[in-house]
């Protein structure tokens, strides 16, 4: 299959090339299209032989449930068994935005597109080109990010290319995503609240709606593993096994992950750095909070932003830059273990082979 790409402007996008690329989805096709958070590759909701395609063209396993994606709330409302106040109050402060809701599913979404589960992940993106595209389609479009399972998320037309390339219809190149990092993800469907994967929307800020929201026990810093290479190993082989619905989907531990060996230190970052340099190993350091100054024919660096927001906007970019600098190991300094920095630190997890940082205090 060829796969054509389309500019389209970021934030008045072109109805013409908009209703091209929703006249792909309605006949069953598979579209890559920009949101505020990372490039999302859509099929229609309601269409298992569509949806099946998604999982085929990512090579996902199929226990691993897709968000849905809406222009409305009143849609989004007719696609969950129930509406509790707490959707509600979420829906009316971050939606359209990057926020992902888990409700219990109705009849009308496939089990194909929820894993098998009884649970349905719902999502309003803010992102101009996403809206217009929902709008114009008039169809529920389950997107999950736009690239190959377990490699990194695509936060630009051309990483979807790279990944996706051959495999799916069209790609709508909006330029790069804003926010970088995939979309917060919070339980609904139980009796309290969960946070199971943090994004752009800090945990104070959904405190301010729903302040008896919790973390899912993963994302307590005390979770942090010091013994990274073993559980990477045995989770991330029993997940993508098993046939039956993940109990907590979104935790399988292998993730987001570069080509080239990801080591997050903290706080001596740029003494692995040298030491894999006499190693003969090629280095990418993404330097972050220090001044140390290396210089190497086989190193590239980047200084990361020192604001959490912008760092985030930037992380997978950078990742893939490194990826195709061809290095062998990716050194990246750790941000502190704060709550503004939590989304990080979750896809740096997923993402890296080493975690090396004083274990925090019980
Ligand atoms: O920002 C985003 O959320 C992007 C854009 C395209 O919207 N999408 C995205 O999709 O990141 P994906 O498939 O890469 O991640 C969706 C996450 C997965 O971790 C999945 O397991 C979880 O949401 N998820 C989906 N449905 C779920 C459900 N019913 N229960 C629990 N987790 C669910
Ligand atoms: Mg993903």
């Amino acid at each position: 299959m060829t796969t054509e790409i389309m500019p389209v402007h970021p934030h008045s996008p072109q109805h013409i090339i908009v209703e091209r690329a929703a006249e792909i989805l309605r006949r069953g096709g598979l579209v890559a299209f920009p949101t505020e958070t990372v490039y999302g590759l859509g099929a229609n909701a309601l269409d298992p032989v569509a949806v099946q395609r998604i999982f085929t063209a990512k090579g996902r396993p199929s226990n691993n449930p897709l968000i849905v994606h809406l222009a409305s709330s009143e849609a989004a409302r007719e696609l969950c068994a129930n509406w509790p106040a707490s959707a509600q109050l979420l829906a009316e402060r971050f939606w359209p935005g990057p926020l992902t809701l888990i409700l219990p599913k109705s009849e009308t979404i496939p089990g194909l597109v929820t894993g098998g589960g009884p649970t349905v992940a719902l999502r309003i993106p803010q992102h101009p080109v996403a809206l217009a595209l929902l709008r114009a389609v008039k169809l529920p479009i389950a997107a999950p990010s736009a690239n190959r399972s377990t490699e990194l998320t695509s936060t630009k037309a051309d990483h979807v290319l790279n990944s996706l390339g051959g495999r799916i219809d069209m790609i709508l190149d909006g330029g790069p995503t804003p926010g970088g990092l995939e979309s917060t993800v919070i339980d609904l469907s139980g009796n309290v609240p969960t946070l199971l994967r943090p994004g752009l929307i800090s945990p104070h800020d959904l405190r301010l709606v729903l302040p008896d929201l919790q973390l899912a026990a993963h994302l307590h810093s005390n979770a942090a593993d010091s013994n990274k290479e073993s559980k990477q190993n045995s989770t991330a082989v029993r997940d993508e096994q098993s046939s039956t619905p993940l109990i907590s989907p979104g935790l399988m531990s292998k993730h987001y992950s570069p080509r080239a060996k990801l080591e997050c230190w903290s706080p001596e970052g740029w003494r692995r750095v040298q030491e894999l340099l006499s190693e003969g190993a090629s280095v990418g350091w993404l330097r972050w909070g220090h001044q140390t100054n290396l210089r190497h024919s086989r190193l590239k660096v980047f200084d990361m932003p020192a604001d959490s927001l912008a760092y985030g906007s930037c992380l997978y970019a950078k990742l893939h830059d490194m990826d195709e600098a061809n290095v062998t190991h990716i050194v990246l300094d750790l941000p502190p273990d704060e709550e503004h920095w939590l989304a990080i630190r979750d896809r740096l997890r997923r993402a890296s082979t080493v975690w090396h940082e004083p274990l925090a205090s019980v």
